[in-house]
């Protein structure tokens, strides 16, 4: 691998252009007195290999992955993480220097940093906790919580047999609820997470009846756009603790950037505003 005077990294997706985390990661490297770069790059599917052995080569030291090259990129990586291998997906890609590639989850640890800082009073032995959704956002959110020792997980999806193939996958802490009957399994739970895109600005709402949750529950929703969304607005009417899901995607930023980097980023209000503005 030639060195480069500049470190480079990126993001791979297709789309792409929707991607904040170039504005985050500019800012941080900016920030910090880092002559680096981070580009995003729309890449396709057929051209995914090709592009994830070639960069190295230019200086990149690694590139995040979104939409639609998770999986993929999980498979053509050398060595996993366990969590990357839980998640069943990757979202960030670190090119040692001895060539080999190195694929890592960080969407759970983001999801987990959000709801330690946004909720510090919240114990994973609370009670139950209810997913909705079971894409991959749903899945690092599963295994993140199971980790962290959650004893339930109410799932519901509105494919239920995707649901279903996660209970299989993640086990009998999980507990798979129809779509239709999802505001049943409300009922005593400590933490609802909404994982699926519904209430994000241009898709339908979240229609699911909020009736059964009580104020002592901790809600958050991976949407970010709006920030404010509908369910969190119920929520905190509800009394709820809510969290917005711009701090997730702030916090699986962090340490991906100290990996490639080589210095670990603040989060802090000025880097929320940097990405409202994005
Ligand atoms: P991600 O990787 O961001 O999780 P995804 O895999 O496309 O993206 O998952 C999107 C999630 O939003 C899924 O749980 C999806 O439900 P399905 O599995 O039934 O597709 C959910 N979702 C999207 N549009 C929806 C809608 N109109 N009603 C209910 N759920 C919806």
């Amino acid at each position: 691998m030639t060195e480069q005077p500049f470190p480079l990294a990126g993001v791979i997706g297709q789309p792409v252009a929707h991607s904040r985390s170039p504005a985050l990661h500019g800012f941080w490297l900016k920030r910090a007195g880092i002559r680096g770069y981070y580009i995003p790059m729309e890449v396709s599917q057929a051209d995914l290999e090709q592009a994830i052995r070639t960069l190295p080569k230019l200086g990149f030291v690694g590139v995040n992955v979104t939409i639609p090259h998770k999986e993929r990129a999980l498979a053509l990586a050398d060595v996993v993480t366990d969590r990357a291998a839980l998640i069943g997906a990757a979202n960030t890609l670190i090119f040692r220097r001895d060539g080999k590639i190195h694929a890592d989850n960080t969407d759970g640890y983001g999801f987990m940093e959000n709801l330690r800082l946004g909720a510090p009073s919240w114990r994973p032995e609370a009670g139950p906790a209810a997913v909705l959704g079971a894409g991959g956002a749903a899945r690092a959110v599963l295994a993140s919580l199971l980790d962290a020792g959650v004893g339930e997980i109410r799932l519901s999806n509105r494919t239920r047999a995707r649901a279903e193939a996660l209970r299989a996958e993640f086990g009998s802490r999980v507990r798979v609820f129809d779509w239709v009957q999802a505001g049943n399994m409300l009922e005593g739970v400590k933490l609802l997470a909404n994982a699926t895109s519904l209430g994000m600005t241009g898709k339908p709402e979240l229609r699911v009846p909020l009736d059964a949750l009580e104020q002592d529950a901790v809600v958050t929703d991976l949407v970010y756009t709006p920030l404010d969304t509908p369910l969190l607005q119920k929520a905190r009417k509800i009394g709820c603790t809510t969290i917005d899901g711009l701090g997730m995607l702030i916090h699986q930023a962090v340490p991906a950037f100290e990996r490639w980097f080589g210095a670990r980023p603040e989060v802090d209000g000025e880097t929320r505003k940097v990405l409202l503005n994005a």
